[in-house]
């Protein structure tokens, strides 16, 4: 299995595509679409990174894998999809945050209730291929309610669950999420054997330094700043409601979500063929 990072600084979001050496199959796991929301432009540099990359180590798409619906940047999945294949996918409890969502945007007549626009969605424990590797689909919410992470041989996708040890853990303070049930989340991929590898969703390195995406079982249990081996539920959801109301709204929360629960189609250009991102008045925050 190899397994090559990407970060973008502009949503401080890491992008993963892990291969298969004997087939070379692979799977890309968060990918971004660039956008800027005073412009409303969208570009697809960090996506066409992705694109070279598989190109150049002559990878074919198998899967194109969301660990959730994203708040903090777009995805770039719907793009590479008709680039390059593969199937968009991610769990099942997706109806949940579209069932939230789809009714504040208004968005019913390109955005299906029943998760339809997404080529697959997992269900717990769950297992599926890419070429020879074996991926093991856990349900782990908490930072929303349909939150996923995929473990693969001893390499495991945590999306915004758990951080690594100096950021903590995801937040929970967004519609359906919960400490209580992230830190059960949380133990359970604790749970797994000491040496196996986690990978994160975000880092926010200091400027000219390098992200951080990689930690183990072990380093989290002994590190982690809100959930390590000597904090009790009890205090960990303690912290975590603290420092959820100390946090700001993400500067891409509203265009994020719309476009996200759409895997990443821009959605129905209007009658002078321009698509558009709509913005709902006090439906947040209110
Ligand atoms: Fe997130």
């Amino acid at each position: 299995m190899n397994i090559k990072a990407f970060f973008d600084k502009n949503t401080s979001t890491i992008t993963y595509v892990v291969s298969d050496e004997t087939t070379h199959k692979c799977a890309i796991i968060d990918p971004v679409l660039d956008y800027d929301p005073l412009l409303g432009k969208i570009t697809t540099n960090s996506a066409d990174i992705l694109i070279e990359y598989i190109k150049s180590n002559a990878l074919y798409v198998e899967w194109i894998l969301e660990t959730h619906i994203h708040a903090d940047h777009l995805t770039a999945a719907h793009y590479l999809k008709v680039k390059l294949g593969g199937k968009i996918a991610l769990g099942a409890n997706i109806t949940e945050i579209l069932k939230f969502w789809i009714p504040v945007f208004n968005t019913s007549q390109d955005t299906p209730l029943d998760g339809s626009q997404f080529d697959y969605l997992f269900k717990d424990n769950e297992h599926f291929s890419i070429g020879s590797l074996d991926v093991k689909v856990m349900y782990t919410p908490g930072h929303t309610p349909a939150c996923i992470s995929y473990l693969i041989n001893d390499a495991i996708f945590v999306g915004d669950t758990i951080f690594m040890p100096h950021m903590g853990t995801g937040r929970t303070d967004f519609p359906g999420g919960s400490a209580e049930i992230l830190y059960d989340s949380i133990q359970k991929i604790l749970q797994l054997p000491p040496e196996t590898r986690i990978f994160t969703c975000h880092d926010c390195p200091a400027e000219g330094a390098s992200a951080l995406y990689e930690s183990t079982i072990k380093e989290e249990k002994k590190s982690n700043i809100l959930i390590n081996d000597g904090i009790t539920k009890e205090e960990y959801i303690e912290k975590r409601r603290k420092r959820d109301q100390s946090m700001t709204v993400p500067r891409l929360l509203l265009p994020a979500i719309q476009v996200n629960m759409r895997a990443g189609y821009l959605g129905k250009a209007e009658s002078n063929e321009i698509q558009y991102i709509k913005i709902p008045i006090n439906k947040i925050g209110v």
